[in-house]
């Protein structure tokens, strides 16, 4: 290595990482591409678009313009997929070629499974990045609602040279190293709150309602507690009592399943109630209230 660049490296650890790509430039996207900009690594877009312009505004008036600079079809080392998970397969297959076998790969997603049925190189690192920050996108516009703590982890205790210089630049991002754990405690959250604020059509603290919607919540939760329960001896049962504080703390939030019912969209709930079903049918158990949820969310987005 030549005294220069060894110089470079000393003065700024992001000089010694490779390209970092990102495929989904929406609401998370744009935010993620925000920070890996700002802790100084180079990064290309993966879009179905030929220009990709975004605009970030922040609650304390803050903003940032940029023309994100496409990817070609350079080898990808760095992947944050921060695509809505039902569109991982389509938006991940034309890559698969061009992953290193080392790539380290980020899924900035909500619910789990998106790349179970992908082949993605033996070697390759996989984080799951789990968020409580909050965007919406008009256009090419992005409004950050909240940045709040971002988990990140892929079930090894020695967090990536990158993460030290990325999370000086991205907001509460801290390692896990029991990402499986915080990845189903959020999911079983989800699972509750999410199917029914969409079946209400309310918002999250209309749930406590001390009447059917909370009955509802209680079974669901209690489902989801037994199934997690046998995979994880030490699983703490406190489902509900969590999804309760959330709708208390959330109160005035629309979930992001009733706010993709509310426009049309295809919702995440095969990644969220759907994965359930499918651990719990691994498991020889049903989940019947979580069944309910599914087919009749699955009802509305078909009609
Ligand atoms: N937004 C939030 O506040 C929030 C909070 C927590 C977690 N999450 C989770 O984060 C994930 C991303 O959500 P989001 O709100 O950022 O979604 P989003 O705004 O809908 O962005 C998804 C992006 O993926 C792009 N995309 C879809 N298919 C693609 C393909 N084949 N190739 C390239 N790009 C493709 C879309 O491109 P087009 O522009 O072409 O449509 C869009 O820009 C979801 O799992 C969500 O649940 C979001």
């Amino acid at each position: 290595m030549s005294p220069i660049r060894a110089n470079a490296l000393l003065n700024n650890p992001s000089a010694a990482e490779p390209l970092w790509h990102l495929l989904g430039v929406g609401s998370l996207g744009t935010l993620a591409a925000n920070r890996v900009l700002a802790a100084g690594f180079s990064l290309r877009v993966i879009s179905r678009h030929t220009n990709v312009q975004r605009t970030l505004y922040w609650p304390d008036g803050r903003h940032w313009q940029a023309t994100l600079t496409l990817a070609a079809d350079e080898p990808i080392q760095r992947l944050i997929i921060a695509v809505k998970a039902g569109d991982t397969v389509a938006a991940l297959t034309p890559l698969l070629p061009r992953l290193d076998p080392h790539c380290h790969i980020l899924r900035l997603q909500n619910g789990m499974g998106s790349l179970d049925s992908i082949d993605l190189p033996s070697q390759a690192r996989r984080f799951h990045l789990l968020t409580t920050d909050g965007a919406w996108r008009k256009g090419n516009q992005v409004q950050v609602v909240a940045e709040n703590r971002t988990l990140i982890g892929d079930g090894l205790s020695q967090p990536p040279s990158w993460l030290a210089p990325l999370a000086a630049h991205w907001p509460g991002l801290q390692w896990c190293e029991d990402i499986d754990r915080a990845q189903r405690q959020k999911l079983a959250l989800n699972a509750v709150i999410n199917p029914l604020t969409a079946l209400y059509g309310c918002r999250n603290g209309a749930l406590l309602d001390g009447g059917p919607r909370e009955a509802a919540m209680q079974e669901l939760a209690a489902e989801v507690d037994i199934l997690f329960a046998r995979l994880d001896t030490d699983w703490p049962m406190d489902t509900l009592a969590r999804s309760r504080q959330i709708a208390v703390d959330t109160a005035a939030n629309t979930s992001s399943m009733l706010a993709d019912i509310q426009t049309g969209r295809v919702t995440e709930i095969d990644y969220i109630n759907g994965y359930l079903l499918r651990l719990a049918a691994g498991q020889g158990m049903a989940l019947p209230a979580h069944q309910r949820c599914y087919d009749r969310v699955r009802k509305i987005e078909q009609s």
